[in-house]
């Protein structure tokens, strides 16, 4: 039976958390709950363990299961954790990684994602702090349920009511469904730029993070999937349940996903591999004569397009298109020239997005001509737009 964490903090709205556990469990979850000191004022722990049959945390140091930390234990466990009502309070801590009583403790050890439902007065639900938080908490996917419109507990009107039960209950749903589009699949993954020697201290490289291959190998791993990723040298941190293989040159890159290729489902080339290396690398530091100097650059492998040739039928290969305009040519021509399933044209002449950014707009074409946008959004929403748009046109392609 899939498992659910029910946050339950200080609004008014907590005595509907009653209804939505009791929901939930109609709908086969296994629920259990953990309330903030604040939502402790408006129902106790003793409703919640006589409705779902399970222990109610509220107090950082419980442990039901004694020498067990209960924290990691419920986080690592829930196939979905949802704070609902979610107050202007916990919001703010979740946006920030304060992790100061039980429930704040869970939902920061648990990797997937978060289903936050707020309620509170409108003039709050309004106001920039809430408005900012909501939008750090969308950027790391949690699912947001909007609450509705109507009069609220303090007798004022506007957006602010906890959202419908079966909303609520839909939106769990939809998690605990997506966490397992990919179970018992296998993803690999090209992040991050690379470095072609120019001497034993310079290097011909380029401005990619690496955030966008680390989004993609943490939506995958959200999605269920067991994930490889092959990286550059790149700034941006890897998720930790990602197996993580360095490399420095787009020949170790090539080397390392044909090694690690067979057993995988899916090849991502979001890589921004050097296209071209020094013919020699001298040994040593260059010295500097104040004479011109001349350099011979040869072509490196097209790596994604070496993996597409190698891969056994039935492998998607997804391919990245850097491209300083929208127009969509030069990817289609890539797409076909690479043999890929489909390739993910981003224009990198736009502020904001592509390289180094935290943000991307992703325009999916397939080998069929079919086009799918992402709409501008975060690294991590477009990995996700990613993965779903792609899984969803696998599955109708088998039935
Ligand atoms: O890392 P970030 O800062 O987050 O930036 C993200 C990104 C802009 C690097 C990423 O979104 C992206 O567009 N990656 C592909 C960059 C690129 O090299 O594009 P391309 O159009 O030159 O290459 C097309 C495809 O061939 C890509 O899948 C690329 O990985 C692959 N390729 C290219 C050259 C080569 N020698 N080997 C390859 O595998």
């Amino acid at each position: 039976m899939p498992t659910v964490v029910l946050g339950i903090s200080g609004s008014v709205a907590a005595y509907r958390a009653a209804d939505l556990a009791r929901e939930l469990m109609r709908h086969g979850f296994t629920v259990r709950a953990c309330l903030t000191d604040a939502a402790a004022k408006f129902v106790t722990p003793a409703l919640f363990e006589a409705l779902t049959g399970q222990p109610c945390l509220q107090d950082t140091f419980e442990e039901p299961d004694r020498g067990r930390m209960a924290h990691i234990d419920w986080a690592r466990q829930a196939d979905a954790v949802v704070v609902a009502p979610a107050t202007a309070n916990v919001l703010a801590k979740l946006a920030h990684g304060i992790a100061d009583d039980m429930l704040t403790t869970i939902a920061l050890a648990h990797t997937g994602r978060l289903i936050l439902a707020p309620a509170m007065n409108p003039a709050m639900f309004a106001s920039d702090p809430v408005r900012s938080a909501l939008d750090v908490l969308r950027s790391r996917a949690a699912v947001i349920v909007e609450p509705d419109e109507g009069e609220v507990a303090c007798g004022e009107q506007g957006q602010g009511k906890l959202a419908s039960i079966p909303q609520i209950v839909r939106a769990i749903e939809g998690v605990a469904r997506a966490g397992r589009l990919l179970e018992g699949q296998r993803v690999l993954i090209t992040s991050g730029p690379t470095q072609e020697p120019f001497d034993q201290v310079r290097f011909l490289t380029n401005r990619s993070s690496g955030k966008m291959g680390s989004a993609l190998a943490r939506a995958a791993l959200l999605l269920g999937a067991e994930v490889t990723v092959i990286h550059g040298p790149q700034r941006e941190p890897l998720p930790m349940e990602a197996h993580r293989i360095p490399v420095q040159t787009a020949r170790e890159m090539e080397e390392a996903a044909f090694a690690a290729l067979p057993g995988h489902q899916w090849v991502v080339g979001a890589a921004a591999v050097a296209d071209y290396r020094f013919a020699q690398v001298e040994s040593g530091k260059h010295r500097r004569t104040g004479e011109p100097i001349s350099v011979t650059l040869v072509p490196n492998p097209d790596v994604v397009a070496g993996l597409a040739h190698a891969a056994e039928p039935g492998v998607r290969l997804i391919g990245f298109a850097a491209e300083p305009s929208s127009e969509l040519d030069v990817a289609r021509r890539k797409l076909a020239a690479k043999g890929l399933w489909a390739i993910a044209a981003n224009d990198v002449s736009v502020p904001g997005i592509g390289f180094d950014a935290d943000a991307n707009a992703l325009t999916l074409v397939f080998a069929d001509g079919t086009v799918a946008e992402s709409g501008r959004r975060s690294k991590l929403e477009c990995a996700l737009f990613l993965w779903e748009t792609c899984i969803a046109r696998q599955l109708n392609s088998q039935s």
